[in-house]
Order: structure tokens, then sequence, then C-alpha cells
């Protein structure tokens, strides 16, 4: 029996403007997928999908994922493995839109699948399979997900032959809250409407475009000084540019406005939208418990955790 894991995820700054070539941050958090690869007997792949779920996302995502496991034995040069294993997919990352649950299950699968057939993968190896893994899941994926599920902590990632991948070292741990609007939404369809929506309305995306891009590396120098009120500001700020190129929903927008109207300092969707989940920026225990229990006052389910841990 061999294991593997992958971290979940959030997007701090600009999600889908990365996939255009303008860098973001995200940071893995605390919660991971875990897979696990047995020998098995049956004469068929069997796959035991034992994650945590938002009501409806592994049945909505089950083509999806057949699509993907294809991908990563494939890319592993193990097709020919594949029906005599057993692949089990547990731990505590909750498969919902927006927290790197693709990303997280295909690191996990892969690293377990490194170690089942003692391929000694590097990380950067398990971050390529990756990669092709989540294409299954939403064809043009910028990486950054698989990036973030692979290597942890907070990174600056840019995609692109000149791209670039970086750790950054936040001051301290900041404490965030989570919060799942309950919808499954669907990623490739929020990343194929900005690419469509962008050649339509050319103006008005160059200059949403050229915020992001402006935006983000002001967010880095606030986050490595540890500027948290600044961070909490520009995220905002991004929430507003999401909302502008149409990847929000009045659901995430109303979370997001709870988190504000309790004292978040900063609240934002994260991930692709369109349903999933918001990210609000609560520095200290106090503060984070005030907003959480705020929203879950209002039957939405919260995550308490940290970025930069
Ligand atoms: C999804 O978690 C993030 C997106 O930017 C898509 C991607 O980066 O591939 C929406």
């Amino acid at each position: 029996m061999s294991e593997g894991h992958g971290y979940g995820k959030v997007i701090l700054f600009n999600e889908h403007f990365v996939v255009h070539m303008i860098p973001a941050i995200a940071s893995a958090i605390d919660k991971k997928t875990v897979a696990t690869v047995r020998d098995s007997d049956k004469g068929e792949f069997v796959l035991s999908d034992d994650r945590p779920e938002t009501p409806g996302y592994k049945k909505e995502k089950l083509s999806q994922q057949k699509d993907s496991l294809d991908r990563i034995f494939n890319t592993m040069d193990l097709a020919n493995k594949k029906d005599s294993l057993e692949l089990t997919l547990g731990g505590d990352l909750l498969c919902a839109t927006g927290l790197g649950a693709s990303a997280a299950s295909c690191t996990a699968t892969a690293r377990a699948l490194s170690d089942h057939f003692g391929l000694n993968y590097s990380l950067e190896e398990i971050n390529n399979v990756a990669y092709e893994g989540e294409k299954g899941y939403h064809g043009t994926p910028s990486g950054l997900d698989n990036t973030a599920a692979t290597y942890g902590g907070v990174i600056w990632f840019k995609r692109g032959d000149d791209g670039v991948m970086e750790k950054l070292n936040l001051k301290n741990p900041v404490e965030v809250v989570i919060a799942n609007t309950g919808i499954v939404g669907d990623t490739t369809a929020a990343v194929s409407g900005v690419r469509e929506r962008k050649e339509k309305y050319q103006e008005k995306y160059k200059k949403l475009f050229k915020s992001a891009e402006e935006m983000v590396f002001e967010a880095r120098k606030a986050l490595e000084s540890g500027d948290i009120k600044r961070v909490g500001e520009l995220m905002n700020e991004n929430h507003t540019l999401l909302q502008g190129i149409e990847v929000s929903s009045k659901e995430l927008d109303m979370l997001v406005g709870i988190a504000r109207d309790n004292g978040a300092i900063g609240a934002k969707m994260t991930g692709g939208g369109l349903g999933g989940n918001i990210l609000a920026l609560t520095p200290g225990e106090e503060l984070q418990e005030e907003v959480a229990n705020a929203i879950e006052s209002k039957g939405f389910s919260v995550i308490r955790t940290s970025v930069g841990v």
C-alpha cells in the first residue's frame, strides 16, 4: 500500500487573470487530500472516493475525474498497470469549488503512484503529472492550483514561457475564514466565459487586466512586509475586478458582504467562482471567530484556517 498527499489552496490574488499570464498569489491550507494505492485482483481499476464534499460535487465531476485519472496514468507511463490497482481518495480537504480539490487529488495520486512503483519522482515531476491531470478537469489550467497543491506554502506564480514560481515568506501566519456558498461552480465554463468576453469587450477587459497586474505587485510587497491592512484593502479591490470580469455571483457577493460587515479587513471570492467559496482575511483568533460565527449563523459552512504557515 502506498500513500500520497496534495494540499488544498486558496487564491489571494488574481484567479482567472493568471490564465492570461498575469501573476497570481496563492496559499496552501492545512487541509489535504490523501490518495492510497493498493494492488487489486479484481481485474479492473477500482476507485473509492471517500473525500468530504459539497453535496453534488463528486457526481458533477465524475467524468472529468475519469479523464483526469487516464491522463495521470498515461503521463506516468502506467496505463497498462491501471486495471490491477485500487485507488482510494480521502483526507480532510472538502471537495468544493475554489479550494483546489481537483489539483490536490491529482498531486496526491501522482505521489501515491510514484511511491507504489518506486519511481522516486521529484517535486517537479509530481507537479508536472498533476498539471496533466488538471487538464481533465479544466482543459487549460494555468498550473497555479497544482503548484500550490504540490509545493505548499504561499506562492507567487506566473504562467507561460517566462513562467515563474516563487515561494513567498510571510512575516507571520494570518488567520482567514473560508466560507462556502454550497454551490458547485463550473470552472471550465467560468474560464471560457472570461476568454470570450475578453475578446468581445476588449477595451473594458484591457483596463481590468492592467489593474490586476499592477495590484498583484503591490499585494506581494504588502504581504512580504506584513502590511496586512493593505493586503485586505487590495483583496477587496481584487474582488471588484473579479466582479468586473463576471466570475463572481450574488451568493459569493453576499458572503463577501457578511464577512466585511463583521470586521474582516478584506474579503473576496477565491478560485473559479460562479459559486464555490470566499476568502476573508481575519487576523487574530478573536476576529476570525467573529466573522466565522456571523457567517455560520446565516446557515453557511466555514473553514477556520491560516495562510502563510
Ligand atoms: C481555479 O482555482 C483558478 C483559475 O484561475 C483557473 C486556473 O488558474 O487554471 C480560475
